[in-house]
């Protein structure tokens, strides 16, 4: 049964130190893919405020929308295709300080201003890409890169 966040006001270290713990407890025990992505979201979007969080989960040749939280969005994306789609072609972590200076960028809202993406493993496959945009300018850095990856690879059974 899950239970209320534990929303802490703090550095974005000490926001993402305090949160990780509670998502590892909130997929604990849930084999459901789509069921964790859908509370990661959530977490996500509780602690962080980020204009949009969600994954995009390859299904063939493209990306399809899966779990996310914020205005609504583009349903595939094709590989290579705008930021998600190059860094699951790239298979890498891609932070996009401004996303009108990214070549194809896909803009779903147009109050997005930055943005990372981030694949998501099982094993050594990517499964799929966590997309988080915000509507500030620069908003993200090597602190959520490093934290996010972290929080992907509760996905990754290997
Ligand atoms: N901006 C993404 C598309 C997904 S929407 O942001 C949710 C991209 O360029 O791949």
């Amino acid at each position: 049964m899950a239970e209320d966040l534990n929303i802490l006001k703090g550095t974005k270290e000490e926001q993402y130190k305090s949160l990780i713990p509670q998502i590892q407890a909130l997929v604990q025990g849930e084999t459901n893919r789509i069921a964790n992505m859908a509370n990661v979201c959530a977490a996500l979007k509780e602690q962080f405020h980020f204009l949009w969080v969600g994954f995009y989960i390859v299904e063939g040749d493209e990306l399809v929308l899966g779990p996310f939280q914020g205005p609504v969005a583009c349903t595939r994306i094709g590989l290579g295709r705008g930021v998600c789609g190059a860094a699951w072609e790239k298979e890498a972590s891609i932070i996009v300080p401004d996303v009108e200076a990214f070549p194809g960028h896909i803009a779903c809202s147009s109050l997005s201003k930055s943005e990372i993406v981030i694949p998501v493993w099982e094993g050594n496959t990517c499964i799929g890409i966590l997309d988080v945009d915000s509507d500030r300018l620069n908003d993200f850095d090597l602190v959520d890169l490093k934290n996010l990856e972290d929080i992907v690879k509760i996905f990754n059974k290997s």
